[in-house]
């Protein structure tokens, strides 16, 4: 008996000590497993001048979120590397990471770890991490680390090959994302680690390895649900990405008074959350709903901005454009569509219609189909103010929010999105820019293809089209692939 209440009371405490106090080496080793293991992540910054063709939205600070390819490299301090146009300064900027985006045979669940053990996205037990710092150029010698570009291209191809091939009048260089400020990281029960950058410099990457997960077998995605709008049928693409999204970054400006909750000087924060569209084509409304504790440090800073929200979502963490194993069909984020949905986080009552959604999008979360978490908290959705689409490696473009809005997917259902055809958008024709960007993929999609072709098979295809130009891209699923 008296053996028995010991053994409990050593449980109990190590419980709570584990708890409490973390484990900061390991914390920062699965930081940098996380970093290292990662290919893509969300930009959240406040540019001084337009990036990627997108100017900050002004209702939000200037804020703004792009999804981007990086490579940290392992044997030098997890030093983080972008490949970017031209010469980009960008200050007060943050990275996030969701470990959630790694397997992408959990993608469809949505799960995070491995099918023996998986959790939910935003389970505490899967990692989101966000790392505050500055973004410069491998010229900016003084704002950057030792060898840059030479450290910076190697970790790029190692993670991307492709680079290789990106065209050099498009003018692509290597920056440094430089790790300045703290890194907030949950990736356990308890609450947030902030770990600094020397503790994340001085780490050794270990794999995070999610205890007591669900056993879970990786769905298989019909076919019918992998053929994507067409890449000018703008708010159909972004709805149908928005639909799909099972998780995303969202992020606001952080308020100075909340610097410490957050990360120590960095103005923009951002955070893993799990969200829901409607349980299929014909219920989606394109306003996804999230549920967020009121301490979570997403909230804190949320609620002072004016509950000014930015929510990024990208076709890299779709089941839906998985092939082969590999994300956007194996072809690297630049073909592969985001959405940035910026507006105000409006609350929303907990009923029978979110409990569906929830149940039905995040099997993994119950919590989520029962009114929340044991803390306090609210669902939202989203009042959206802007929508924008970025595909291929031009900018941005502007999808009218009400063309958003408007916009039912359930006629995806019947015929299939090859049918759902418009007009060209009338900025098409001649718009000089636009023949530039289809010429130079038709260029970088052979060169990309030619010598691989029949063991990876094209997820898309050339089509030649009068009505714009022999060479116009349609990004249309084959049928075989
Ligand atoms: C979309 O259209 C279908 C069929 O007309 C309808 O049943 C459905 O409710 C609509 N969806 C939304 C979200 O309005």
């Amino acid at each position: 008996m008296t053996f028995l209440l010991v053994v409990v009371a050593a449980a109990v405490s190590s419980v709570h000590s584990f708890e409490v106090t973390k484990d900061a080496a390991k914390e920062a080793s699965a930081a940098r497993w996380l970093t290292t293991q990662s290919t893509w992540g969300t930009l959240t910054t406040r540019p001084e001048k337009a990036f990627f063709g997108q100017d900050g939205d002004v209702e939000t600070n200037d804020l703004l979120a792009v999804v981007l390819p990086f490579a940290a490299d392992e044997t030098n301090e997890g030093r983080i590397f972008f490949y970017l146009m031209g010469e980009t300064h960008l200050h007060d900027s943050s990275l996030t990471l969701s470990q959630a985006a790694l397997n992408t045979e959990l993608l469809a669940v949505p799960g995070c770890g491995t099918p023996e053990s998986a959790v939910d996205p935003q389970d505490p037990r899967c990692i989101k991490l966000t790392i505050a710092g500055s973004i410069h150029p491998c010229t900016a010698t003084h704002d950057v680390g030792p060898n840059c570009e030479d450290i910076g291209w190697k970790a790029l191809l190692e993670k991307h090959p492709t680079m290789a091939y990106w065209p050099v009048n498009h003018d692509f260089r290597v920056h440094e994302f430089v790790v300045q400020d703290s890194l907030w990281m949950i990736g356990n029960f308890g609450g947030a680690s902030v770990l600094s950058p020397d503790e994340y410099r001085q780490a050794k990457a270990a794999e995070h390895v999610i205890a007591g997960g669900e056993a879970v077998t990786p769905t298989t995605i019909p076919a019918a649900d992998k053929i994507v709008p067409k890449w000018n049928n703008f708010a159909t693409r972004a709805r149908w990405i928005t639909h799909h999204s099972k998780w995303s970054t969202i992020a606001t400006v952080a308020a100075a008074s909340n610097a410490a909750e957050t990360t120590s000087s960095s103005s923009v924060f951002g955070n893993i959350r799990s969200i829901a569209d409607g349980v299929d084509l014909s219920t989606s409304t394109g306003r996804p709903l999230f549920y967020l504790p009121d301490a979570d440090a997403l909230a804190v800073n949320m609620k002072a901005n004016d509950n000014h929200i930015v929510i990024s979502l990208s076709e890299a963490s779709l089941a839906e454009r998985v092939s082969e194993g590999r994300p956007c069909g194996g072809q690297e984020l630049p073909l592969c569509a985001q959405v940035a949905l910026y507006g105000k986080a409006v609350p929303v009552e907990f009923n029978r219609d979110i409990a569906t959604q929830f149940q039905h999008t995040h099997p993994l979360a119950s919590w989520m189909a029962e009114g929340g978490s044991h803390m306090s908290g609210s669902y939202y959705t989203l009042d959206i103010s802007k929508v924008v689409i970025l595909d291929y490696f031009g900018g941005f473009h502007e999808v009218g929010v009400d063309d958003y809005l408007n916009t039912n997917l359930s006629s995806m259902l019947e015929s299939g999105v090859s049918q759902t055809t418009m007009n060209p958008p009338s900025w098409f024709s001649g718009h000089l820019i636009v023949w530039m960007m289809a010429g130079f993929l038709l260029g970088w999609l052979v060169s990309r293809y030619s010598g691989i072709h029949s063991t990876t098979g094209a997820q898309y295809r050339t089509v030649p089209d009068a009505t714009k130009t022999s060479e116009t891209m349609e990004m249309e699923v084959d049928a075989e692939a």
